[in-house]
């Protein structure tokens, strides 16, 4: 802030708390007596007169007293234009203070849970309830607060992993960040309309639901051709590169003929948001464990 301003702020603020302070003065001094009078105002409004009667006391002390209290608070914080105040408060050494308080608290229990291996840590009641409050605040906005997923976000709770349930997979999906991409019609863009027909009613056979036999055996072929690279010739997925296994009843997307031709047709692209930067490796291992403990 600049110095005319500063002084500008100042002069405003001090001079209304004096202000006031001369107003009270200066109307009590006027006030011969201090006892109540008869004497009103002279005025009447629809024959509703004023008393020309001095301030209670305990009134005129309690203005007084928050006068005074104004200008104690105006030394001690800042408010005063670029004056700082006595205490030197501001709220980013309130808040950084406070960061340190907590981090005095937890962060021995962080770094002890943060070095203890997931599969044990997933048996600590404590560091689950922690990582629970974690998931909520971090993670709960995509995957949902009982981690159950949603049209695009995996279902955490299952035993279906588009990218491995050990330690080692969650903790790395967690760090890094995972890329989901299924590219439109595989590695077949020229797919004509009838093949995607085919390969959609191949996909639904898995699961005894296709709509027209013929046409699910002839599907066989173009899944062999576009499809078997990401999701393996058995249609059981692959997880080095996300691909889900279409074999199972979880589904990333919807299951019906109409959801898959849609995934056929264009593809799809999803992302896991890597959490190495945002979070401490002690979260990220708390985490781990939460994730880890809600499927075994
Ligand atoms: C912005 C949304 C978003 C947030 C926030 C998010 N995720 Fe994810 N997560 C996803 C998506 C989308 C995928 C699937 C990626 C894919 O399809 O390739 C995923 C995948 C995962 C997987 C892999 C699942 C599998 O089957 O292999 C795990 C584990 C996971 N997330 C855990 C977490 C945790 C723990 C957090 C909180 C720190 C979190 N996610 C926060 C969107 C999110
Ligand atoms: C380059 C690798 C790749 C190829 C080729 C590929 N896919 Fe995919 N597919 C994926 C990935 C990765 C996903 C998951 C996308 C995501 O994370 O959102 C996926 C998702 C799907 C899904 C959604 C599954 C669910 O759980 O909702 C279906 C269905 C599917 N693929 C069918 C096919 C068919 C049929 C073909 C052949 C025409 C094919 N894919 C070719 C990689 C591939």
């Amino acid at each position: 802030m600049s110095t005319f301003w500063s002084i500008w702020i100042s002069v405003i603020v001090l001079g209304t708390v004096f202000g006031c302070v001369w107003l009270l003065w200066a109307t009590r001094k006027s006030q011969t007596t201090d006892t109540e009078t008869d004497r009103t105002m002279g005025h009447s409004f629809d024959g509703i007169e004023e008393y020309d009667n001095p301030l209670p006391k305990w009134w005129f002390y309690l203005f007084m007293a928050t006068c005074v209290f104004a200008l104690g608070y105006l030394a001690l914080y800042p408010g005063l234009g670029n004056f700082k105040g006595l205490l030197g408060w501001t709220s980013q050494n309130q808040w950084e203070q406070e960061v340190q308080q907590a981090e005095a608290r937890y962060g021995e229990l962080y770094a002890q849970y943060g070095s203890t291996p997931v599969e044990e840590l997933a048996k600590i009641e404590d560091a689950l309830k922690m990582g629970q409050r974690l998931f909520a605040n971090n993670c709960a906005v995509c995957h949902g607060s009982a981690a159950r997923g949603a049209i695009g976000f995996p279902n955490l709770t299952d035993d279906a992993w588009l990218y491995g349930g050990t330690p080692q997979d969650i903790l790395h999906t967690l760090n890094n960040g995972r890329q989901g991409n299924m590219p439109a019609k595989g590695t077949m863009p020229g797919m004509t309309n009838e093949q995607v027909d085919q390969v959609v009613n191949y996909v639904l056979s898995f699961s005894g639901r296709a709509r027209d036999e013929a046409a699910a055996e002839a599907g066989k072929q173009v899944f062999a051709q576009a499809c078997v690279a990401c999701h393996g010739a058995d249609a059981k997925g692959n997880q080095a590169v996300g691909a889900p296994n279409l074999t199972d009843d979880a589904w990333l997307y919807g299951s019906t003929y109409d959801w898959i031709r849609e995934t056929v047709l264009h593809g799809r692209q999803n992302q896991m948001p890597a959490q190495s930067e945002r979070l401490s490796q002690d979260q990220i291992q708390i985490l781990a464990a939460y994730v880890y403990s809600l499927s075994n």
